[in-house]
């Protein structure tokens, strides 16, 4: 009885020493409650890619000479409410896009949403897809959040609106849809 007690009180302690050392993983059974308060957002913005001048917000970063295909750049391209430059500045696209295609015009885009207004201030959307920029209309995945859309997932369409061919300056138009915590 008393080696029976002993064990016992063993095991309750070596639990509880093992609790508060740190937990490796564990299953929330609120899985369920959390997916009634899963919501539906759609963003709508545009993405002004500024490729020449002094205001640029694209460098070249790498890539092999005279070849297009691996040039990767890196961007801080705003997003705003409306189509101008001028309008209100709703956040940033920041990240990368490379050539990644050899025989077509395809990018790889690695990029955040990351904006600043409004009740999505601080919160972030990322983006990892293909963009074949030569198509009327660009799907890419958005594979997650933070903020106010953490657990994010959905997709982008993208629009060219507007494009110089002289100097590579491009406004995107944007519709985001994203299923978020
Ligand atoms: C760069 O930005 C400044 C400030 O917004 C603006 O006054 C200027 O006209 C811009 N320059 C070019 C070349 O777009
Ligand atoms: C967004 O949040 C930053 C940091 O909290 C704050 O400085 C800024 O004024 C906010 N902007 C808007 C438009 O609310
Ligand atoms: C984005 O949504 C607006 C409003 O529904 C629509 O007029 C526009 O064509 C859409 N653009 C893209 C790229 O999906």
């Amino acid at each position: 009885m008393a080696s029976f007690l002993t064990i016992t009180l063993f095991i309750l302690t070596s639990t509880f020493f093992i609790t508060t050392n740190g937990i490796f993983y564990e299953e929330l059974s609120e899985a369920i409650a959390m997916k009634r308060m899963e919501k539906s957002s759609h963003l709508h913005f545009f993405f002004h890619d500024i490729v020449s001048g002094k205001n640029a917000t694209v460098v070249t970063i790498a890539g092999p000479p005279n070849v297009a295909f691996g040039t990767t750049m890196m961007i801080d391209d705003m997003l705003t409410e409306g189509p101008e430059p001028t309008s209100k500045l709703v956040g940033r696209a920041q990240g990368i896009y490379a050539m990644a295609a050899q025989y077509d015009v395809a990018l790889l885009m690695v990029m955040n949403f990351a904006f600043v207004e409004g009740k999505y201030n601080g919160s972030s959307i990322s983006l990892l897809g293909r963009n074949p920029v030569l198509d009327a209309v660009r799907d890419m995945p958005i594979v997650g959040g933070s903020g106010l859309f953490r657990f994010a997932r959905g997709y982008a369409l993208a629009h060219t609106i507007w494009y110089d061919p002289g100097t590579g300056d491009a406004i995107v138009e944007y519709n985001v849809s994203v299923l978020h915590y």
